[in-house]
């Protein structure tokens, strides 16, 4: 059975680009590569629905040594990735997959670098408590996960611009992808389960777009964490006793 959320990517890669810049200009664009230069040199990356790959192009001319596999689950978007990087001298760096990233298995611990934008906001709340943690999983411990998406600004007039904006954004997606949320899905509630420590964050566009580059805690660090944070509480609760 066709599948209306592929076969909308599908439809829409040759002119995802247009539709991109009639939205928001170069914002998109220059969220993407934002904190490039702050990875560290990566032997190893998962890049995930990187649609028609200009992220993949410039992580790919970042990391030269980097192994990296792009996974996306519409067929037209690979195709073009594959276009863009046809002539590029590190193209056998790339292995591509045609695949649901919900259905990815058999990566434990596989990545030094995991790399998502504009991709985690295709997915609820429930498929992100589910899949996050598991996308996290792909990389090696004190691996980096380089995250960027859309962000709903606290308060203010920027606040009221981002609804605007992501109104009609979801709208768009909505009729040509099926996509099932009508606002933005909180994902910082979605990385705040997970074990990770912010290494850098830019804010772009009046706060509407954000790219932040994460380090997943090794497990010590993750317990460590979790009693300071246990202890901050129990203080907090006697202080206001
Ligand atoms: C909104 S586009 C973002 C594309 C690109 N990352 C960018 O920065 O413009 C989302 C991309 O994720 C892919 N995608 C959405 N859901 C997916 C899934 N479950 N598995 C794999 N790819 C998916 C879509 O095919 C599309 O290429």
């Amino acid at each position: 059975m066709r599948n209306p959320t592929v076969h909308g990517y599908d439809k829409l890669a040759n002119s995802y680009r247009f539709f991109e810049k009639l939205m928001f200009g170069s914002d998109l664009e220059n969220a993407r590569t934002a904190l490039l230069n702050s990875i560290p040199v990566c032997r190893s990356a998962l890049i995930l629905g990187d649609g028609n790959g200009r992220l993949l192009d410039a992580l790919l001319s970042s990391q030269p040594g980097c192994e990296i596999t792009s996974i996306d689950q519409s067929k037209k978007m690979l195709d073009i990735q594959q276009q863009r990087l046809s002539n590029h001298p590190l193209r056998g760096n790339v292995t591509w997959r045609h695949q649901d990233a919900r259905n990815f298995e058999g990566f434990e611990n596989q990545f030094d670098l995991l790399v998502s934008a504009f991709f985690l906001d295709c997915f609820t709340a429930r498929d992100l408590e589910t899949h996050l943690p598991r996308w996290l999983n792909s990389l090696r411990p004190g691996g980096l996960f380089y995250f960027v998406d859309f962000q709903e600004p606290d308060s203010g007039w920027k606040r009221m611009r981002s609804k605007l904006c992501l109104t009609a954004m979801h709208h768009f997606f909505r009729w040509q992808t099926d996509l099932p949320n009508r606002t933005l899905v909180n994902m910082n509630a979605a990385l705040d389960q997970c074990a990770l420590e912010m290494l850098a964050s830019q804010n772009m566009s009046h706060d509407l777009i954000c790219t932040r580059l994460y380090r997943v805690l090794t497990v010590e660090e993750n317990d460590r964490s979790q009693a300071g944070r246990t202890q901050e509480k129990r203080q907090h609760q006697s202080s206001e006793e």
